[in-house]
Formats: structure tokens, sequence, C-alpha cells
């Protein structure tokens, strides 16, 4: 497949080795002040574009993708205010993006035992929940997409919380999020029910980024020939 890589950073490069081992082409990379090649034949000749930058890039490089008709794969965290705008570009002018605050295997499993979890603990107001999430010191965004993605999981069965908050002080009705920034830890991820007698915990824990960098490309190949708005609910069969 051709596929363009746009956010050449420790994400971008990763992922251009996977392409590289599954006999991908890359046509096209694209790092900060390129913004010309989204106009060239070969951005333009990619079946799909991988893109990890930053948050304040994300959206207008989704913009010029879509003006050249190429199909975005994205993995960057903090724009999600402007998820509307992408949505109605799928919707109303058939424009194809794929997105997931979190590419692995793994934590897609956690997101699964996650919501289950909650069902059945919805049931037992005597446990408070939180969650921690730890990442490497050059991270943007707090809290991670992943630790979001996790709240809302909670939320939609805990009746009790009504919104969470970052690293303040909360309420009964808070979901408590705690972002710690240590070295260059990948991603941990946990959710903890606490009573008074016991705890209950659920972790995720990335060894390094291979993990996110490969369940990047399996959405490139599941996605070329795609249209609309996906995400991993649509690639895993769970
Ligand atoms: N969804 C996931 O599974 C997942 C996994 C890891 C990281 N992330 C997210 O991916 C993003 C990138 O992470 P990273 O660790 O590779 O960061 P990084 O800082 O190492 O790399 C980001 C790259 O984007 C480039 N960039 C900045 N502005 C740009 C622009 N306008 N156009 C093109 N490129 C631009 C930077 O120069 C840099 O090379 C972050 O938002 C991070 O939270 C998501």
């Amino acid at each position: 497949m051709n596929i363009a890589i746009i956010g050449y950073g420790k994400m971008g490069r990763e992922i251009e080795k996977i392409c590289r081992e599954r006999d991908h082409d890359i046509v096209c990379i694209i790092d900060v002040g390129d913004e010309d090649k989204f106009n060239s034949d070969e951005f333009k000749s990619a079946q799909v574009a991988i893109e990890f930058s930053s948050p304040e890039s994300a959206l207008e490089n989704y913009r010029r993708a879509f003006a050249a008709d190429v199909p975005v794969v994205s993995g960057t965290t903090g724009w999600l205010d402007n998820i509307d705008e992408v949505k109605e570009a799928c919707e109303e002018e058939g424009k194809t993006f794929f997105y997931a605050s979190n590419f692995s295997l793994g934590v897609n499993i956690l997101f699964a035992v996650n919501s289950y979890l909650a069902k059945i603990m919805n049931n037992f107001p005597e446990y408070n929940v939180h969650i921690d999430e730890t990442h490497h010191i050059h991270k943007l965004d707090a809290p991670s997409g992943t630790a979001i993605t996790l709240a809302e999981g909670i939320m939609d069965s805990i009746e009790q919380k009504k919104q969470w908050k970052l690293n303040e002080e909360t309420t009964d009705d808070d979901l408590r999020i705690n972002s710690y920034r240590e070295k260059e830890v990948p991603g941990i991820h946990t959710v903890k029910y606490e009573s008074e007698v016991d705890e209950i915990e659920i972790t995720h824990n990335a060894k390094s980024r291979k993990g996110f960098a490969l369940g990047a490309v399996l959405a490139a190949e599941f996605t070329a020939n795609k249209k609309g708005f996906l995400g991993m609910k649509d690639l895993l069969p769970f």
C-alpha cells in the first residue's frame, strides 16, 4: 500500500519502521514546515496518511489531507474539541477518517474490561473509583486521551460520577484523574476501585511505542477502502 506519514517524531518514525516491515511504500513524509508537500503528487498518491503530530496542528493537517482526498488515520490527542468538524467532513463530504486515542490492542482490551467492570461496580457504591495515568515528560496534553476514554467508559455506567477532574480536589460526583509525568514512560493507565476493606485494580503498562504504531498501521490497512468516521470498534472484533 502507498502510505504517507504526517508528523515525523517518535511515533512517526516507529510507524515508518512497521510500514516497511509490512512491505508498504512510504510515498511522502511531512513534518512541521513541509506544508507544501500536501499538494504534491507523492502525497496525493497515498492510499492513506497516518498522522501523529501535535494537538495544535492536527486539525489543519486533517483539512489539508482531506483537500487532497487522502484518507487519514490519526492518533494525535488533545484536539477533540473540534471533532464535529471532522465528523461533518466524513458524513457530508464523503471523507474518511479513523481515530483512536490509543491504538494498542492491549489498551483496547482494557477499555472493554473497564466498561464491563463499571457496569458491575455501579451496584456497589461503597467503592470509589479513580484513574491514574503516567507518561514521559515530553507529553504535551493532560490527562491523556486514553485516560479520558477510560473516564467516559466509567461515567457511562457509574451513575454517581458526573464529570472527570484532573489533579484537583474532588467530591463524590467527580471522577478524579491523576496525571504523572516521569522520565521516558511510554504509558501506564490504572483504574482503581477502593472500599474501606479492599481494592480492585486494572492496569495497562505499555513496554514501548511499538504496540501503538502496529495498531495504527493495521488501522491504515483497514481504512484504505472504507468511507466515513471509523474507530477501533470497527477494527477489533469485540
Ligand atoms: N493514539 C495513540 O495510540 C498514541 C500513541 C502515542 C502518542 N500519541 C499521540 O501522538 C502525538 C505525537 O506523539 P509523538 O510521541 O510522536 O510526539 P513527537 O513530539 O515525538 O512528534 C510529533 C511530531 O509532529 C511534528 N509536527 C508538529 N507540528 C506539525 C505540523 N504542523 N505538521 C506536521 N508535523 C508536525 C513535530 O515536529 C514532531 O516531529 C501526540 O499527540 C501523542 O499524544 C497517540
